[in-house]
């Protein structure tokens, strides 16, 4: 019996969140160089996105390349870039069939001008799928993102706009790149590293955190089952009790 079948239909989060994370690791495992970990990673995202499509989760984010990785050797990030737009040129009909939406959150003009076309071209081909929205977060950090968010924030009070006394949650919500999903129920990171690495710090103040100690390239649609289940027998409290909950 799949895991698939132990999911509670009307307890579904509907926004998960995930940080794809030892792709180098898998690859050092097998005596191969980094990069060769990154390929067999697009294996796991597809089967994660087509897994979480068919069992009805509505939104999907996926942290594939953070502010800190503009860090790493540039052979590797050459690599990265150029399997990201061969990836979004040979998964988009794919996405297509399965209903798919995209968008990209980050500071997307730092990227290479090949990647930034090839998004948005999959943007625009994706941009009226009814499914799954799936959101790709590149070249972005939380903290980049709230530093924006705190500037359009001061431009607007600096422009008699908004009052300070009307900066709300909600309105910093609204800055953020995320504005229009909801805040994530479940946030997963994968290779047994228990951090967030600079990821929607602001949105997963209360998410549910799965950690697994599987390496992404060998993540498939049942471990995200399996996150799933776990994140099912929890028990949410928003900072009340348990007995104010059932009753
Ligand atoms: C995650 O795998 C992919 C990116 C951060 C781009 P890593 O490349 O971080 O792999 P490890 O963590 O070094 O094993
Ligand atoms: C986090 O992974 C970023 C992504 C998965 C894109 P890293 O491998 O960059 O994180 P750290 O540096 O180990 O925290
Ligand atoms: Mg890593």
């Amino acid at each position: 019996m799949s895991l698939k079948d132990k999911i509670i239909e009307n307890k579904l989060p509907s926004h998960i969140a995930i940080i794809m994370d030892g792709n180098g690791r898998w690859a050092a495992l097998q005596g191969k160089q980094r990069v060769y970990g990154h390929e067999n990673g697009v294996e796991s995202v597809r089967s994660v996105i087509e897994s979480a499509g068919e069992i009805g989760i509505k939104y999907l984010t996926l942290y594939a390349f953070s502010t800190e990785n503009w860090g790493r050797p540039q052979d590797e990030i050459n690599a990265l870039m150029g399997l990201l737009v061969e990836s979004i040129a040979n998964e988009t009909e794919n996405l297509k069939e399965n209903k798919v939406k995209l968008r990209v959150i980050g500071d997307v003009k730092s990227l290479p001008l090949e990647v930034q076309k090839k998004l948005e071209w999959s943007i625009n081909e994706l941009k009226d799928s009814p499914g799954l929205n799936l959101t790709i977060a590149l070249s972005y950090s939380a903290r980049w993102e709230i530093t924006e968010a705190i500037k359009n924030i001061a431009i607007q009070v600096k422009e008699g706009l908004i009052d300070p006394d009307e900066i709300t949650d909600e309105l910093i919500s609204k800055n953020l790149t995320t504005a229009d999903l909801p805040d994530p129920e479940l946030l997963i990171r994968t290779s047994g590293e228990n951090r967030i690495s600079n990821f929607l710090l602001w949105q997963i103040a209360y998410s549910e955190l799965y950690f697994t100690s599987k390496l992404w390239p060998d993540f498939r649609g049942e471990d995200l089952f399996e996150a799933i289940c776990n994140y099912q027998n929890r028990e949410r409290r928003f900072g009340k009790t348990s007995q104010q909950l059932v009753s």
